[in-house]
């Protein structure tokens, strides 16, 4: 089953075609470079890139994957979460290109495209075995998820405040390299020590509490996440640093970076490991842009084990892309979860559960 998937729900252009929920016939990523002078990503710019890009983008995928629309089963669309302005453009082309090719349409939430980034590219005996566990760890959300089977999901840790990928940004802005800022923290850190500055390993787990005979107990260990403290951290080593209307030098710079790259992912590898130990899956699978973070990929491995079936999207298909949306709709064309065209409509705040 062949199916042209669209993603446009913060600042990337994306138009796919997966066949079978893994093979990609081919994907195309237009990247607004417009928001880095900006520091973040400006919504109006964003929306009005999409209009601009979507043609081309679409005209794109369909030549390279060499198909023409009659070979194609079925639309599918990123509902949301996302920037409103944005999910429009994607919602309303895939509404009318369903309406003019008829042809069945799907409504995908954006962190699944995440979770199904891990099916692209494996051979059937190579994919994802149930029960699992997923780390999602993107610019917008940091969620561990539990799925006992495809498309069940139940969110078993969640941040309370910024996700990971947005505290990669905002301390890759304190440090003055620009946006986005994950790739160019990770890459800054190859240069840095690690162990230079101590900053919190941040954990929401409750003080020991004493039960009805007055013993006391260990609270159950928290799945949650909190990255706003991490963030505080390097904002007051920083303003320490320079107290005295000194710069940082390219030393410092580089020994924060690591320090908090080394810190945000102990952070995630600690609490995947608790969640590996309670829910006990068959396999354990990243994703989110901040998924394509080799060092995160490492400190998991060294938390979880070598023998554990880990798994992680190669690093093109971490980042926000249209294939991921292609091959969660997959399985949703399988159920014949379809949706009507006339009234999919985009979702800013569309919940996975
Ligand atoms: O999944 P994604 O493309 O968009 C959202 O759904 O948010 O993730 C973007 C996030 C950004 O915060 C970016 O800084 C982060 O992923 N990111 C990284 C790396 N590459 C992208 N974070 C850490 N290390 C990286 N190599
Ligand atoms: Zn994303």
């Amino acid at each position: 089953m062949k199916i042209l998937a669209i993603e446009t729900s913060c600042d990337d252009t994306s138009v796919a075609v997966v066949e079978d929920g893994s093979y990609i016939l081919s994907s195309v990523v237009s990247t607004q470079l417009e928001h880095s002078q900006y520091g973040g990503v400006v919504p109006e710019i964003a929306a009005r890139a999409h209009i601009r890009n979507i043609l081309p983008v679409l005209d794109e995928a369909i030549n390279e994957a060499e198909i023409t629309w009659k070979d194609i089963d079925a639309i599918a669309v990123t509902k949301g979460p996302g920037l409103i302005g944005s999910l429009i453009v994607g919602v309303n082309t895939t509404r009318t290109l369903a309406l003019m090719h008829k042809k069945p349409l799907i409504a995908v939430h954006h962190t699944e495209g995440h979770i199904y980034a891990n099916w692209l590219s494996r051979e059937e005996n190579e994919q994802p075995v149930f029960p699992l566990v997923c780390l999602t760890v993107s610019g917008g959300h940091t969620n561990l998820i539990y799925m006992r089977d495809h498309l069940q999901y139940e969110i078993i840790g969640e941040t309370h405040d910024d996700a990971a990928g947005e505290a990669y940004d905002k301390v890759a802005k304190l440090l003055g390299l620009g946006y986005p800022g994950g790739l160019l923290i990770s890459l800054l850190s190859e240069k840095g020590d690690k162990h230079k500055y101590l900053f919190p390993l941040v954990d929401l787990t409750d003080a020991p509490k004493r039960d009805s005979e007055g013993y006391l107990r260990d609270a159950e260990p928290s799945l949650d996440f909190s990255y706003s403290g991490l963030k505080t951290a390097v904002l007051r080593e920083i303003k320490q640093l320079t107290k005295d209307g000194k710069q940082l030098d390219e030393k410092q710079k580089a020994d924060i970076a690591a320090s908090f790259q080394y810190t945000a992912n102990e952070i995630l590898a600690r609490n995947l490991e608790r969640a590996l130990r309670k829910f006990k899956p068959k396999t354990v699978l990243l994703s989110g842009g901040v998924a394509s973070n080799v060092s995160l990929r490492k400190q998991i491995i060294e938390r979880v084990g070598e023998q554990t079936n880990f798994l992680f999207p190669e690093a093109k298909c971490c980042t926000d892309n249209a294939a991921m949306i292609g091959a969660a709709a997959y399985y949703h064309a399988l159920k014949r979860e379809f949706v009507d065209p006339e009234e999919l409509t985009p979702d800013p705040n569309y919940k996975l559960t």
